[in-house]
């Protein structure tokens, strides 16, 4: 991927920027934001703007609204956290585009903050409308996209805007390309990767790629027995994509061939029912009774696979290893998270589950970089283009 310009390559001192950002949080069921690790990683971005005198036109989605308004996804409590964090106000409109929002834009000095509503709530975000980009880039002189998260999207705000204003990347947005593209483009060795995580459907690319790539890889998680399926074995009522059995036949055929070394689980803990107080026992990997599901790997599966971190100079981590938020099944995953933080290797984290992960083992600061992005950096890492990056001046 070409390089960007960034942020700092251009004058942005007292000038009108519209930044993306990816605030799309989890919430409670009172609308509490419970994880608020992405406001805080676009901080940077935001404070390196208001000391140049910026104004700063804000804009994110959360959740996925389909083009409606939903009020439980309205952005006010996004606007209070921010708030909290950057100790200044920030004025929040309650729509995307029109009037209101153009007149308020229009007002802002120097260093003030203005957030837009969920961009979601315009059915012209998604769909890439050129008249809502258009919209949006008219409220600023410089676009400024941090939304590292959304790179993957081809989405108004994301990629349609950059058509219409000078655009840059943001400080997260520069620094999550450089950590994720840096353990691509040049790896300490030994490189392992470790895939886990429910979809195969989601992983094959990724697979495919660090086939090419690293030395090791681990897998583990639901998506491990459509893997195991296709080598004959019996897998119960494990997670299964049929559909997908196929791909995965000439995905194992690369593997036989690769300098790669492909992991599977060796012994699994499988329960009677998907649920979290079922009866539950540890099979080696062929013993999987039929009616049973794999919901964790075992312990030898455990010991093979700290071996292979303790080893391993660099590592790449997304998905875990079981149901990790159920007692019975996270101690694949937390075994797998305790190896990597305690490695020494550069360890890069992709978002999602195994970031969670990390916090419920109280591991987040023992890793070398956790990623914002979950579906983003998996695509990054499959070596897709990501359009919110690529529509951004080269630099
Ligand atoms: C994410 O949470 O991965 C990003 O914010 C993108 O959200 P989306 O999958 O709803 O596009």
């Amino acid at each position: 991927m070409a390089r960007k310009k960034t942020l700092k390559d251009i004058d942005i001192s007292g000038k009108r920027v519209l930044l993306r950002v990816d605030f799309n949080v989890p919430l409670d069921k009172e609308g509490k934001i419970t994880d608020d690790k992405r406001i805080r990683a676009a901080l940077p971005t935001i404070e390196y703007l208001r000391e140049k005198g910026a104004s700063i036109i804000l804009m994110t989605h959360l959740g996925r609204p389909k083009g409606k308004v939903v009020d439980e996804l309205r952005l006010d409590p996004v606007a209070r956290r921010l708030e909290e964090l950057l100790g200044t106000p920030v004025k929040k409109v309650d729509s995307v585009i029109g009037d209101e929002v153009s007149e308020e834009a229009a007002q802002l000095k120097g260093g003030e903050i203005l957030l837009l509503e969920n961009l979601r709530f315009h059915p012209g975000e998604t769909s890439n409308d050129e008249e809502l980009a258009r919209s949006l880039a008219s409220l600023a002189e410089i676009f400024v996209n941090d939304a590292f998260g959304a790179a993957h999207r081809a989405h108004a705000s994301t990629e349609g805007v950059a058509h219409f204003l000078p655009a840059v990347a943001g400080l997260l947005m520069e620094k999550e390309l450089e950590m994720l593209g840096s353990i691509l483009e040049n790896p300490q060795r030994p490189f392992t990767a470790i895939l886990g995580g429910n979809k195969i459907s989601d992983k094959l690319g990724m697979i495919d790629r660090f086939l090419d790539i690293v030395d090791n890889l681990l897998t583990g998680g639901g998506m491990c027995f459509t893997l195991l399926k296709s080598k004959g074995m019996e897998i119960g009522d494990s997670l299964f994509e049929e559909e997908q059995l196929e791909s995965v036949g000439h995905t194992m055929r690369k593997a036989e061939g690769s300098n790669a070394q492909l992991y599977l689980p060796e012994d699994v803990v499988v329960a009677e029912r998907f649920e979290q107080d079922a009866s539950y026992k540890l099979v080696a990997v062929e013993e999987i009774p039929p009616g049973w599901m794999g919901l964790d790997i075992g312990p030898k599966t455990i010991e093979t696979y700290r071996r292979v971190i303790a080893e391993s100079r660099t590592i790449f981590w997304n998905g875990p290893m079981g149901v990790f938020e159920w007692p019975a099944f996270e101690a694949g995953t937390r075994e797998i998270a305790r190896a990597v933080a305690s490695s020494g290797a550069i360890s890069v984290i992709g978002g999602g589950d195994s970031a969670a992960a990390l916090r419920k083992f109280g591991l987040e600061e023992q890793v070398t970089y956790i990623s914002t992005g979950g579906g983003a950096s998996m695509e990054f890492m499959e070596g897709k283009p990501l359009p919110g990056v690529e529509a951004l001046l080269d630099a």
